[in-house]
């Protein structure tokens, strides 16, 4: 696990760009986090430098959409919080957004965690302050040494708690 403070948004789209230099398809990227803390944001800006061009809007309410970045890779951005659990969730379509050498990402996760296999990566946000926000990434030793090392050359200040540093 990677922890970090992100203190503005052109921060968390730093951390996007970071990220998006690392991700590997396919790939399943979850985004935790309440109500504003910048999920959209740091997905935008992963799309945005994955080569997607034109509008990148937040399908909250479209729940998923999809796009084509550099090099031909499908990027899928899911948003799952006004998918109900039960019903809802066995309808979804989840085969048409999961694998198939495309990279995806789901906010608000949730609502999928009986469809969805566990995230390649995945992502926490909290509110800190108006600004700033808390970021904790959890993913494979090797890509977290990456990130880390990546957002260290950039500047940022990047925590790694003892016990998980091997
Ligand atoms: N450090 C920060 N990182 C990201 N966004 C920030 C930050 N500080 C302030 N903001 C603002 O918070 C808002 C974040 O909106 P965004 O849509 O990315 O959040 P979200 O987590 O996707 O919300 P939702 O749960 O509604 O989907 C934006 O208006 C952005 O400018
Ligand atoms: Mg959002």
């Amino acid at each position: 696990m990677l922890s970090l403070t992100l203190t503005s948004p052109a921060t968390t789209r730093r951390l996007g760009r970071v990220l998006a230099g690392l991700l590997e398809p396919p790939c399943l990227v979850t985004i935790e986090g309440d109500l504003g803390t910048g999920k959209t944001t740091l997905v935008r800006e992963i799309l945005r430098a994955r080569g997607v061009r034109g509008a990148v809007t937040s399908p909250s309410f479209t729940l998923a959409q999809s796009y084509r970045g550099s090099g031909g890779v499908v990027l899928h951005h899911l948003d799952l919080y006004r998918l109900s659990r039960g019903a809802d969730a066995d309808l979804f379509a989840w085969d048409d957004y999961l694998g198939g050498g495309a990279i995806t990402f789901v906010e608000w996760p949730a609502a999928g965690s009986e469809a969805l296999p566990p995230a390649d990566v995945r992502l926490l946000l909290r509110h800190r302050t108006v600004r700033s926000r808390e970021a904790e990434v959890h993913a494979a030793e090797a890509l977290e040494a990456c990130v880390a090392e990546a957002l260290r050359k950039l500047g940022m200040a990047v925590e790694r708690p003892a016990g998980e540093r091997r």
